[in-house]
């Protein structure tokens, strides 16, 4: 049966039905799905619900101070702090370990998050937690920080599983958590992975130079604690790259594949993966923040102190992480797990010069441009509604063109925030590209999210055609 007439099946049983208030529609609805259930007999149809999970999520300047009375209110006598090296020394934690003391809580701190975790150095805190005996955990950082202390938090609930028990398939078991977690307060210092919002921990699975994560709503943090007073002290290039990390997650959630499209229809809705493909809820959070990068974007990353850019973009990365935890992200994101999971001797300004690393947010808007000119043929309006959204004007652009559009928009922001031409700048030459494309594979958990299906050959075209951008 087509997913559509799930909804006019439900919609003719409640139009048919008593509409006064006394009568709750709940049974109709019920009665409906059953009815639509058993005329539906196949198991593996497509899916037919779709569900919003996101953290709490508590907004203002200066509202990292209160975290010492939320734990206070939840009785925590010891917590774990977790932090990168770079940030212990700054501001955020140190406000973060004012406030526990100031209200008697008791804590650990561990700043030895890497940023851009891999499997190693989420052991690393995993066998931390695992020596302490904690009550709940607070992580102050960008999404290096947020990812370590969810994996953190799962496998120190959990102390015998090995890593790969909650890994997506099919590189890990993707088993689904079903132990209950500590309570997580996550403080972002980026804006960008919106990690605060999500259920997703993500790293770099060395042993295949590639990113993979584990994803459970179960990860997602108790309370987001979003103060914009943390942004002041990012580097032009974290801004930049981070706020590309937004950019892109609002566009490819707002242009992921419907709900309704998604297969197979979970057996059980514990099964039912947060990465769900667009919705109407998920839209509005993704236009959210589509407005806002149009408006503050360039302002933020230019101008340190303009708290008032800082501030939009710090609520928009937590925008939009509500929006693609619950929708998905797509090809950007599918494309950027090898190449940063490659990354050859690329060390980018403005980050620790210790490793080598392409940031998140650069490896994922490097094959924007030809991603959303290959995708937008399948959905062109949407491209279109994007490109406008981002200060394009649309007023006589034709549907063939929708990509081009897009495209030549997402460029000029890249132009304008000074990003590397292509992944040729970043070290990638054409003979990677077999070797990037592998590293593609197994992302499907995203990558059949694009609204257009991809052979290796369409991958491997997209790798080129995003060798240079500009
Ligand atoms: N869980 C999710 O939903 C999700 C989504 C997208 C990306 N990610 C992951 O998040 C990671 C990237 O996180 P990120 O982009 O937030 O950056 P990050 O955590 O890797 O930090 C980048 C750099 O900025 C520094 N920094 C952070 N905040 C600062 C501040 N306020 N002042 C000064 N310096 C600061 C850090 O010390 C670090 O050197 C990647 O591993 C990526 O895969 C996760
Ligand atoms: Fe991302």
């Amino acid at each position: 049966m087509a997913s559509h007439r799930i909804f006019n099946l439900i919609d003719s049983v409640a139009t048919a039905s008593c509409r006064c208030p006394a009568h709750s529609h709940g049974n109709v609805l019920s009665l409906a799905a059953k009815k639509f259930a058993s005329q539906s007999n196949a198991p593996a149809d497509k899916e037919y619900a779709f569900e919003m999970a996101c953290s709490t999520i508590r907004y203002g300047l200066g509202v990292t101070s209160e975290i010492g009375f939320d734990m206070v209110n939840m009785n925590v006598k010891k917590v774990c702090v977790m932090t990168d090296p770079y940030l212990s020394s700054l501001k955020p934690v140190q406000q973060t370990l004012d406030s526990l003391t100031r209200n008697g809580v008791g804590f650990e701190l561990y700043d030895k998050v890497r940023v851009e975790p891999t499997d190693k150095s989420l052991e690393e805190a995993t066998n931390f937690v695992r020596s302490l005996q904690f009550d709940a955990f607070i992580a102050v950082g960008g999404g290096s920080v947020m990812d370590t202390a969810k994996a953190a938090n799962l496998f120190s609930c959990d102390p015998d599983a090995p890593l790969l028990k909650y890994v997506n398939a099919p590189i890990g078991e993707g088993k689904p958590v079903t132990v209950p977690l500590k309570p997580l307060y996550a403080v972002p210092t980026t804006s960008g992975t919106g990690s605060e919002t999500t259920g997703v921990s993500i790293f770099d699975y060395e042993p295949l130079h590639a990113k993979t994560g584990i994803a459970n709503r179960a990860l997602r943090p108790t309370m987001g604690i979003v103060d914009p007073l943390h942004t002041l002290s990012l580097p032009e290039r974290v801004c930049a790259y981070s706020g590309f990390d937004v950019f892109c997650h609002a566009l490819e959630s707002f242009t992921a594949i419907p709900y309704t499209e998604r297969s197979p229809r979970p057996s059980n809705p514990i099964l039912r993966p947060a990465y769900q493909g667009r919705n109407p809820v998920s839209d509005v959070w993704a236009v959210f923040a589509l407005k806002v990068i149009r408006k503050y974007f360039k302002r933020a990353v230019y101008n340190a102190d303009d708290i008032e850019a800082r501030s939009n973009m710090h609520l928009a990365s937590t925008m939009a992480g509500v929006g693609f935890g619950n929708a998905g992200v797509h090809l950007c994101h599918g494309l950027s797990y090898p190449l940063s999971g490659n990354v050859k001797t690329y060390i980018p300004k403005d980050y620790s010069k210790d490793h080598p690393i392409i940031p998140h947010g650069l490896s994922v808007v490097m094959s924007a441009p030809a991603v959303f000119e290959f995708c937008a043929p399948m959905c062109p309006e949407r491209h279109i509604e994007a490109a406008e959204l981002l200060g394009a004007d649309v007023k006589n652009v034709k549907k063939e063109d929708a990509g081009k559009i897009l495209s030549d928009t997402i460029r000029n922001y890249m132009l304008d925030m000074k990003i590397e031409n292509g992944i040729a700048a970043l070290g990638y030459t054409k003979d990677d590209i077999p070797n990037l494309v592998r590293g593609t594979l197994p992302q499907h958990r995203i990558t059949k999210l694009a609204p257009r299906e991809q052979s290796e050959e369409d991958l491997s075209k997209l790798f080129e055609n995003s060798l240079t951008v500009y």
